[in-house]
């Protein structure tokens, strides 16, 4: 019979994790959110409020929907309050360690049959999951920046991945409003794996002055009706996050296509990760604002 997930856990509040809870209280589920200090508690909360401010703002949702919403999400430090939970998503830093670590301490925390999910972009959660007793039960759930915007659900099972705990996320996913797909354990999984190589390009024709950043991403939207062009989408990802996915995947598979560009190291170096940074390819009025400056 197919797993009833009702209380979920999300460990992990930066702008994946924040985004992950809200798409699940959305949904009208309780959620337990866990950071790893009261500061970073604070900027999930944060988080929490733009967001949710913002369709407030634009009237897609009254402020007592939104204070439902918000009080749907219980946030703490303390891993032990997972206990009860029925699927725990982790979106913490893309550390193996730092994740080998959380999924053995939940391992020994919540039930025999939770699953544990990881929201990672270019980790193996095969690894992932032998740091746990249970690796059958652990899948990969990623989702895509802004997770309450975006439709895909990344499902990635392993070769013990049990096909019952991959039944029961998809049919989770499609109970989110998600669109979820299915794939192996590979770097990049799917959409990363084509969209990386595109985005890497378009750095190296900045770096050599090939275009301007606005001529760039002018090109992409009016030519082929992306949303965003690929410099503005690096902003929103984060330089570092974009730098970590290239270099895992070429690692993995030495496609040339997926070397870092070199200014991309160079602006991480210099602080400019994109919108969380205030500064990335553009400048923002405030972090995380659309503003370009
Ligand atoms: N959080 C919540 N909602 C947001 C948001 C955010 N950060 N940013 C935008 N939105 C909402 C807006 O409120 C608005 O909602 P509405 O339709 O209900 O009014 C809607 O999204 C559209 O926003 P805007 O009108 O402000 O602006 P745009 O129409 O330009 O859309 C965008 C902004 C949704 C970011 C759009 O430009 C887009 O989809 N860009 C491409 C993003 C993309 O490709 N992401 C994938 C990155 S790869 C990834 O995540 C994988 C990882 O491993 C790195």
């Amino acid at each position: 019979m197919a797993r009833d997930i009702r209380n979920v856990g999300v460990v992990g509040l930066g702008t994946m994790g924040a985004g992950i809870a809200e798409v699940l209280a959305r949904s009208g589920l309780a959620v337990t959110a866990v950071e790893l200090d009261d500061a970073g508690v604070e900027r999930g909360r944060e988080h929490l409020r733009n967001s949710t401010g913002r369709a407030v703002a634009k009237g897609k949702l009254g402020e007592t929907e939104r204070d439902e919403l918000l009080g749907r999400i219980s946030l703490g430090t303390d891993l032990a309050a997972l206990a009860d939970a029925d699927l725990v998503i982790e979106a913490i830093p893309e550390s193996l360690e730092l994740k080998a670590e959380v999924f053995a301490r939940l391992d020994g925390i919540i039930g025999p049959e939770t699953i544990l999910a990881s929201n990672t972009s270019s980790l193996s959660i095969t690894e992932i999951g032998m740091h746990t007793s249970r690796p059958g039960k652990v899948v990969g759930t990623h989702f895509f920046n802004p997770a309450p915007v975006l439709r895909l659900i990344e499902v990635v099972r392993t070769v013990v991945t049990e096909p019952d705990v991959v039944t029961d996320v998809v049919e989770f996913a499609g109970r989110l409003g998600k669109t979820p797909v299915v794939m192996g354990d590979r770097a990049g999984f799917i959409a990363n794996a084509l969209l990386f190589g595109y985005l890497n390009h378009a750095v190296r024709m900045y770096e050599q002055r090939y275009a301007t950043r606005e001529d760039l991403d002018a090109a992409m939207r009016y030519g082929c009706g992306y949303p965003m062009g690929p410099l503005a989408l690096l902003d929103l990802i984060g330089l570092d996050t974009a730098y970590e996915i290239l270099d895992t995947m070429y690692h993995q598979s030495r496609n040339r296509l997926h070397a870092p560009a070199p200014l991309l190291k160079q602006m991480i170096t210099a602080g400019l990760l994109g919108r969380k940074s205030g500064r990335g390819f553009y400048t923002y009025q405030a972090p995380d604002s659309p503003e370009v400056v």
